[in-house]
């Protein structure tokens, strides 16, 4: 089996490796400041009994799940703690296609470049269908496209890369059609916390029993170097989910657990609020630099990232690298998530030069 380094490794080496000053809005790393909590948390948890520093639960920290659980209104037996959200559509996207339904995988294109790994890493075959022009879930399309052989659909709201945030009722006909093709439906809901529409509703107010829920605290506190997430299984696959988690892991980290849990009981609402502020004002600022330079757009209901298309200048690599080494911005190719905006380049707003990079596309595409 081939297993591909997803692209944006190469990206990022090859703008540290520029000679001029390069803007990265290449990788998806929050650059504000966790909640206090998250420090506090951890200069206590050095502090503490050595028996602090052993192996937790393998399915997490019992005060952290009770705390999830509590937010998301389920039965916290029914959740892992996971190393990011990232294990916990790879225990997702397992089960469903380890499963004698079928080895087809229904995506969205454009799709997250991991989930198209994980699927041929797990023998299964992707299955792109394109989403409507505006990055929401075409869901007649999608239904279409569940057959017998589905043994999974992965579904990502508020999405990367468009910035689209699905409407429940498309979400519900996928997980309804899923349903009567024996199939299981992963939600990924890393975005959760960067809904900027205000109309984001989680898949679990479903309460279907083929949908897997997944989130994490990676962007929401910008720790994504802590490794914490959590999938929410139905309760009749939890067990099998846990049972490969604890062989592949053991468990997940103690001390980013610990401190986690500390963030969610100290925090408040208005860290989240601040953080989906500072992004509308990078969204507002980058997307006027987009219409001078005359560039496509879509501008994101939720996440951080923005898609855009420059006429005559398509989202290759090639490309991308000329915009690296000659406008001094670091976007990825549109080719990385499928086909369906392959000639469009993903900006990641997650950056205080947000601002600079659209003043200097803006004279790149002048001056070209
Ligand atoms: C759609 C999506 N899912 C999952 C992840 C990974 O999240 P985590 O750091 O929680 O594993 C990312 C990271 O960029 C993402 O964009």
């Amino acid at each position: 089996m081939e297993y591909k380094t997803p692209q944006f490794f190469h990206l990022m080496q090859y703008a540290a490796a520029a000679d001029g000053d390069v803007i990265d809005m290449v990788s998806g790393n929050p650059d504000w400041e966790p909640p206090e909590a998250i420090r506090k948390g951890l200069h206590r948890y050095a502090d503490s009994d050595a028996s602090e520093f052993q192996y937790p639960p393998s399915d997490g920290l019992k005060p952290l799940k009770h705390e999830i659980a509590e937010r998301r209104a389920v039965d916290p037996d029914r959740i892992i703690i996971t190393n990011g959200t990232g294990e916990a559509n790879y225990l997702g996207m397992a089960r469903g296609l380890e499963s004698d339904r079928g080895d087809t995988c229904v995506l969205i294109d454009p799709v997250y470049p991991y989930y198209l790994g994980k699927t041929s890493m797990l023998g299964g075959q992707p299955r792109l269908v394109e989403a409507n022009r505006d990055g929401t879930l075409d869901s007649a399309d999608t239904c279409e496209a569940i057959t017998d052989d589905t043994a999974l659909v992965v579904l990502n709201t508020p999405n990367n890369p468009t910035g689209a945030v699905y409407d429940l009722e498309a979400i519900r006909a996928v997980v309804e059609t899923a349903a009567d093709h024996d199939a299981l439906v992963v939600v990924d809901e890393v975005y959760d916390h960067f809904d900027l529409s205000g109309t984001f509703e989680s898949a679990l107010t479903l309460e279907a029993d083929n949908v897997i829920v997944t989130s994490g605290v990676s962007k929401s506190m910008a720790i994504t170097g802590f490794r914490v997430g959590y999938g929410i299984f139905p309760p009749a696959l939890v067990d099998a989910a846990k049972t490969r988690h604890m062989l592949t892991n053991v468990t997940t980290s103690r001390p980013a657990q610990q401190a986690v849990y500390n963030a969610y009981r100290e925090s408040t609402p208005a860290y989240y609020q601040a953080a989906r502020d500072r992004l509308c004002g990078r969204i507002e600022a980058f997307t006027d630099g987009l219409d001078a330079a005359g560039a496509e757009y879509t501008t994101p209901d939720g996440g951080f990232y923005v898609l855009a298309r420059f006429e005559g200048f398509p989202g290759t690599m090639d490309n991308v690298k000329t915009l690296i080494d000659e406008a001094g911005v670091a976007g990825m190719p549109g080719a990385t998530f499928g086909t369906a905006r392959a000639e469009w380049i993903r900006f990641a707003l997650v950056t205080p030069r947000t601002a600079q990079a659209a003043e200097r596309l803006v004279s790149y595409f002048d001056a070209r």
